[in-house]
C-alpha cells in the first residue's frame, strides 16, 4: 500500500455540504481541494476508520474513487462553521474532482449507457456486498459521473460495515438496499440482454476471488497507518476485518450477488 499523503488547510474552509456528514471542502497544502470528513467528538470514530478502510480497500479492488488524505485543518480555518469538531485529530480527505456529477434518479438518465459503465457498477455493486455497505442505495447512489473520461467514480465509504459502531456481526445487504437496485442500473442495464449480463456477473468471480486475496494481502499494511487520534479500540478492528474474511461470509456474499443481480434484473 502506498503511504497516504498528509496534508495541511491553508484557507478559511470554503463551504459545508448539508449531507449526513457534514462534510467541509477545504483548500490544501498540496494546492488541491478536499472534501473532508473529521472527528466530531472525542468519543472513538468508527465512521472514520469505515471511510478510511473503504476507501483503501476500494482502491486495491481497482474501483474508481477520489484519492485520498489525511488533512490537518487549522483551528483559525473553521471559522463560521459551527459543527463540533475536534482539531486534535487529522480528518480524512477526498480529493475533489472536477467535471463530475452526483449520480441521481435525474442525473442518471443523462448518461449514455454502455457495458463498460455496466461492468463497472457491477463491481461497485459487488464490492457494496462484501463491504456490508449500506449507505449506497436507490436514493443516494453515493456515486459520481466523471462526464470527461466517462467513469462512474465511487464515493462515501461511511457506511460499510453495516452499523458505524461495529457492534454486530457482519450481515448481508438486501435486493432493495444495494445500488443494483437503483435507477442508475436499471438504465444502464438496457445496453445489454439479460442473459450477458448474468454471464458477466458469472465471469466476476475470478475477479472478486483475486481481489479478496489482494484485500488480505493488504489489511495488515492499511492499519499500520491507522491514525491514534481516532481514538477506536484495535482489537475491535482487527475482529470485525477477520469477519470479511470467513469463507461462509465469502460464500454468502457471493450468492446474495448473484440473487439480488438476478432479482433486480427481472423486475
Ligand atoms: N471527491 C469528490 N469530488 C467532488 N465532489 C464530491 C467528492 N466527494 C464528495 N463530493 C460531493 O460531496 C457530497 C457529500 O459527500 P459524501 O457523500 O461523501 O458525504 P456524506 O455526508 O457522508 O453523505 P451521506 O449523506 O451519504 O452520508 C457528495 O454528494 C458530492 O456532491
Ligand atoms: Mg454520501
Amino acid at each position: 500500500m502506498s503511504i497516504i499523503p498528509i496534508l495541511q488547510s491553508i484557507k478559511i474552509i470554503e463551504k459545508q455540504y448539508m449531507t449526513g456528514d457534514l462534510p467541509v471542502l477545504v483548500a490544501c497544502s498540496d494546492k488541491n481541494m478536499y472534501i473532508c470528513k473529521y472527528m466530531r467528538s472525542s468519543v472513538g470514530s468508527f465512521k472514520l476508520v469505515s471511510e478510511f478502510i473503504g476507501s483503501q480497500l476500494a482502491n486495491v479492488w481497482g474501483i474508481d474513487s477520489p484519492p485520498y488524505a489525511f488533512v490537518w485543518i487549522k483551528q483559525e480555518h473553521w471559522s463560521g462553521i459551527n459543527t463540533s469538531h475536534s482539531v486534535s485529530a487529522p480528518c480524512w480527505g477526498y480529493m475533489e474532482l472536477v467535471g463530475t456529477v452526483d449520480v441521481t434518479s435525474t442525473t442518471c438518465f443523462e448518461i449514455n449507457p454502455t457495458s463498460s459503465l455496466l461492468k463497472q457498477l457491477m463491481k461497485i455493486a459487488l464490492f457494496d456486498f462484501w463491504i456490508a455497505n449500506e449507505d449506497r442505495t436507490y436514493n443516494n447512489a453515493n456515486m459520481l459521473y466523471d462526464m470527461i473520461n466517462q467513469r462512474l467514480v465511487s464515493i462515501d465509504y461511511g457506511g460499510i460495515l453495516n452499523t458505524s459502531t461495529y457492534d454486530y456481526s457482519l450481515s448481508q445487504l438486501t435486493s432493495t438496499d444495494t445500488i443494483l437496485y437503483a435507477d442508475i442500473f436499471m438504465h444502464l442495464k438496457k445496453c445489454m440482454r439479460i442473459e450477458s449480463i448474468k454471464e458477466e456477473a458469472e465471469k466476476l468471480k475470478v475477479y472478486y476471488d483475486v481481489s479478496i486475496e489482494q484485500s488480505r494481502n493488504s489489511m495488515e499494511a492499511i492499519l499500520r497507518q491507522l491514525p491514534k487520534e481516532w481514538n477506536v479500540c484495535e482489537s475491535i478492528i482487527e475482529a470485525k476485518m477477520k469477519q470479511l474474511f470467513e469463507l461462509k461470509w465469502l460464500e454468502g456474499v457471493w450468492e446474495n450477488f448473484l440473487d439480488c443481480l438476478t432479482e433486480n434484473l427481472e423486475r
